[in-house]
Formats: C-alpha cells, structure tokens, sequence
C-alpha cells in the first residue's frame, strides 16, 4: 500500500503516465503466471491402485505366441502345457524361475534351443506378467 502511494507520487512528480505503466505491470504478472505450470495434483489417494488386478495369463500366452509351440494337452513343437505343469508338480514359482532365464530346463533339456529365444524375448515383459503366465501354465495339473 505504502509503495503504491509512493509509486503514485513518483508518477506524478516525473509525470509519467501511471495508468499505461500499472497496464504494462498488470500485463506482465499475468504473463508469468500463466507460464508457470501448474503443480501436477498431488495424488494422495488412487483407487484403482487399491484393487488387485493381475494380468490374464492365458491372454499373456496368446499374446506372447506361446500357443505356436505349446498346446494345453498335446505336443506340438514343445511340450504341452500339461506336461510341463505335471513335471512341475503344478509349481508355478518354479515355472515362474524358468521363465526368468534363473533355471534350467527340466521337461525336455535336449530341445531347450527352440525354447531359448523364448526366454529372451520374455525379457520385456513385467515380473508380473512372467508370473501371470506361469501360474496359467501350472494349473494344467488339474485338468487331467
Ligand atoms: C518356437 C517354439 C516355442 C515357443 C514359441 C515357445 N516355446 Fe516353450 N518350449 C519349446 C520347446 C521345444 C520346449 C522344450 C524344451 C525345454 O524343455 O526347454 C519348451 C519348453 C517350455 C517350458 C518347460 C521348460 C522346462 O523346464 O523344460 C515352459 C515353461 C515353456 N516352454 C513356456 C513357454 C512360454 C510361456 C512361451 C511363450 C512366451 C513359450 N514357451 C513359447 C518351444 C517353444
């Protein structure tokens, strides 16, 4: 307040024109204000973050061209998934390790070089989808 009176006062001894340059101010401040970004919302609370919701295994094979080699009950190129989950003893954390390249071939050791590139390629997919899809590949003990 005191340093609008001064600015006032300042104006009119030098006689500038006070309006054009409170315009020109006013202007200024508005401009900067309007770059600045504005501050992301914080997000204190996200309720889809609450709700436990895992990739779809079976939609992960599918994707992942799996199905080109392994069938749910027969032998194609690879061994069926029923094969596999019953070797497995229905152990998906097991499957799980395999998937991750930390484990070796157990069910055909002798054919793993058409399941290698596999492996590598499964490297860009999530912990989580590795998961997903070695839990799909486990529960085929029970179908049989
Ligand atoms: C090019 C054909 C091919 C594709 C595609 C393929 N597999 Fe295989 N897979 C094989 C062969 C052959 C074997 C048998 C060799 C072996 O046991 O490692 C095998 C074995 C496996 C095994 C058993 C591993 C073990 O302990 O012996 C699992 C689990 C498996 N595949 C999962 C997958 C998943 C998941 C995908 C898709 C992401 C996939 N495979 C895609 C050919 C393939």
């Amino acid at each position: 307040m005191v340093f609008m009176l001064f600015f006032y006062y300042f104006c009119r001894a030098k006689k500038l024109p006070m309006k054009k340059i409170v315009l020109l101010l006013l202007t200024i401040l508005l401009n900067v204000a309007f770059t600045i970004p504005a501050k992301p919302l914080q997000q204190t609370h996200n309720p889809t973050n609450e709700i436990d919701d895992p990739p779809s295994g079976k939609a992960l094979v599918l994707k992942n061209a799996c199905t080109l080699c392994h069938h749910p009950e027969k032998r194609i190129v690879g061994p069926s998934f029923n094969t596999i989950a019953v070797k497995y003893q229905g152990n998906s954390t097991k499957i799980f390790e395999f998937l991750e390249g930390k484990s070796n071939p157990i069910v055909e050791p002798e054919a793993y070089q058409y399941m290698e590139p596999v492996i590598k390629h499964l490297d860009k997919l999530t912990k989580r989808e590795k998961e997903a899809i070695a839990k799909y590949i486990s529960r085929f003990t029970i179908s049989n």
